[in-house]
């Protein structure tokens, strides 16, 4: 099994090729949560995840026969551009197999870090058929995403980092995909200090190893579905399922609108830009999905910050819902002049900015001599949102709160 040693023998070869990312002592969700948080910026690291750390182990710890074969992986997220660097920079040939669907940006990104990109497959699955196809015909290496003991030593350089850092360090929270990652930081952590809590967050709608453990065997989801695709797995791996089993405190699971609140509170009070796998840690802090003290010192790793700008102004707006700074409603209005500026005026006397405003005659859901109407509002919080719909509500108005 994955041992301290590894992780330590790790330490200078990722040095490498990749970055000591900065700790950072947060006002804000220390102020928060009353804890004394620390956060792992893990989103400065090249490629703008922590994936380059287990590709250079596993690529340098290869027999020269396999270097000069190459290495083959499939992947659409992080760990295509973290093996196209690590590759790239030790010399090695690199083939990353992508889904057709893959987005451009990804593939471009993996590309310009200098590995040939093949596009095979309908989804992730299909993909590493193809990549395993080509193990076989080219003779390269499948560098395996989480499941590969120098991998996962890679990855775990980032617990040794969190204790240089901050020896103190009571508690540090790692977001679950394969749990590669969170294998190797918690044999770093508790191979120097077996007190430190390491507590796992998965999505909820991929929370394979939160199943697996209360059924204590591996699980395979037949689907996954949640906005933090870097996390989006159907199965933990066998063998970081073992090292979970032994060296993980806790795994807690956190929802797609959790996520979304603390990706953007991260954005709007840290300045910090996170994808959503990057957001779970703080998610499961900030909704407390795990109990801690007052003042005790806690590290969310936040691992990533590729996100799609589609997808991030989904989150965003999600975010802002739920935190009652967006409101889109429904109401109707009899369809005279004048009464859409009845309907704002009090919009505009109770200070809730327009967005948007559809004005719908012909809606077949409402009478000949009515009109529909949805409003996107800009809202300054869950008591605001309140007033309106009842300032609204209280001038005879009924109100569908959309989202
Ligand atoms: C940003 C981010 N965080 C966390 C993880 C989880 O890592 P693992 O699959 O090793 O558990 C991934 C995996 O791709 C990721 O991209």
């Amino acid at each position: 099994m994955l041992e301290l040693a590894d992780v330590l023998a790790a330490r200078d070869r990722v040095a490498e090729t990749s970055r000591h990312t900065p700790l950072d002592y947060s006002h804000t969700f220390s102020a928060m949560t009353g804890a004394d948080v620390h956060l792992k910026l893990e989103t400065f690291q090249r490629t703008g995840a922590f994936k380059i750390r287990g590709a250079t182990n596993r690529i340098a710890t290869l027999p020269e026969s396999d270097r000069e074969a190459g290495v083959v992986t499939a992947s659409a997220g992080n760990h295509a551009q973290g093996v196209a660097l690590a590759a790239s920079r030790m010399g090695v040939s690199a083939k990353v197999v992508m889904p057709e669907n893959a987005p451009i940006s990804k593939v471009k990104a993996t590309r310009s870090y200098g590995a040939e990109v093949v596009l095979a497959g309908a989804d992730y699955d299909e993909a590493a058929e193809h990549a395993h196809e080509l193990e076989r015909e080219e003779g390269r290496y499948y560098l395996h995403a989480f499941d590969d003991e120098m991998v996962m030593a890679g990855q775990g350089t980032i617990g040794l980092e969190i204790l240089e850092d901050l020896p103190g360090v009571e508690t540090v929270v790692v977001p679950i995909g394969g749990g590669g990652l969170i294998s190797g930081i918690a044999t770093a952590l508790k191979g120097k200090n077996p007190d430190i809590r390491v507590v796992g967050v998965q999505a909820e709608g991929a929370s394979s190893v939160a199943e697996s453990l209360r059924k204590g065997e591996r699980v395979v989801r037949d689907s996954v579905d949640t906005i933090a695709d870097g996390i989006a797995t159907r199965t933990v791996g066998e063998k970081t399922f073992e090292i979970i089993k032994q060296r993980v405190d806790e795994v807690v699971t956190v929802g797609d609108d959790e996520i979304a609140v603390a990706l953007t509170t991260l954005l709007e009070r840290g300045k910090t830009l996170v994808e959503g796998a990057g957001a779970v840690p703080l998610a499961a802090l900030l909704f407390e999905k795990f109990d801690f003290d007052e003042d005790e010192t806690i590290v969310p790793a936040l691992c990533g910050g590729n996100i799609d700008m589609n997808m991030l102004t989904t989150v965003i707006v999600r975010g802002l819902v739920e935190t009652g700074r967006y409101l889109r409603l429904r109401t109707v209005l009899h369809d005279r002049p004048g009464a859409l500026e009845s309907l704002v005026g009090i919009l505009s006397d109770n200070s809730a900015n327009i967005y948007a405003i559809q004005h719908d005659r012909t809606s077949r859901d409402v009478a000949m001599n009515d009109a529909e109407v949805e409003l996107d509002l800009e809202t300054r919080g869950h008591a605001h949102v309140e007033q309106v719909v009842t300032a609204l509500e209280d001038h005879g108005y009924e109100v569908d709160v959309l989202v």
